[in-house]
């Protein structure tokens, strides 16, 4: 089973996530960027796109036919997850048989809510995941979750 986790950071915080899962798996990181979420204007144009439900597009992955199992992940605006986290679910994850999610929030309150509306955006089902804050990207509370997620990963594909 060949595995890519795909995954967009405004602040850095996300790709710590995902460079850790993909560390541990030893598999293929993609990086999402989308420059019009840049810097303080960045900002405001996040926090709009996210209220209004707006998708940005997206490049194509040219070898994502070649992974079985997808891992995708990115920060949560406004209690939701990011603008570009969901254009990548509409994207990249349709007839995707394994997914593994994450999100990162500031704090752990809106880490449930985000998880679940991110899960809801597929059509299969989610084989783990991982759910983190800023706070604890450096505890040791961070290593086991990382370790729980990649341990649920490995394992079979759950059946619809
Ligand atoms: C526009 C915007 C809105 C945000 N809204 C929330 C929020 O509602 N809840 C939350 O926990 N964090 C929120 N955050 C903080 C980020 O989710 C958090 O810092 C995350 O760890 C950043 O991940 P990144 O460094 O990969 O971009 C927001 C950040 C931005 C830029």
């Amino acid at each position: 089973m060949r595995t890519l986790v795909i995954y967009y950071s405004k602040t850095g915080n996300s790709r710590v996530v995902a460079r850790a899962i993909a560390k541990k798996l030893q598999i293929d990181l993609q990086e999402i960027r989308c420059d019009q979420y840049l810097g303080a204007a960045g900002d405001l144009r996040a926090g709009l796109d996210n209220i209004l439900g707006r998708k940005p597009k997206l490049p194509q992955i040219p070898d994502l036919d070649e992974y079985d199992q997808i891992i995708l992940g990115g920060p949560i605006w406004l209690g939701r997850p990011c603008a570009p986290i969901r254009a990548a679910a509409h994207q990249y994850l349709k007839s995707k048989k394994s997914v593994g999610l994450f999100v990162c929030g500031m704090g752990p309150d809106d880490l449930d809510s985000a998880a679940k509306e991110l899960a809801s955006l597929l059509d299969a089902p989610v084989d783990a995941v991982l759910k983190a804050h800023g706070e604890m990207l450096d505890t040791p509370e961070f290593k086991s979750l990382v370790e729980e997620f990649c341990n649920a990963m490995s394992r079979e594909p759950t059946t619809a």
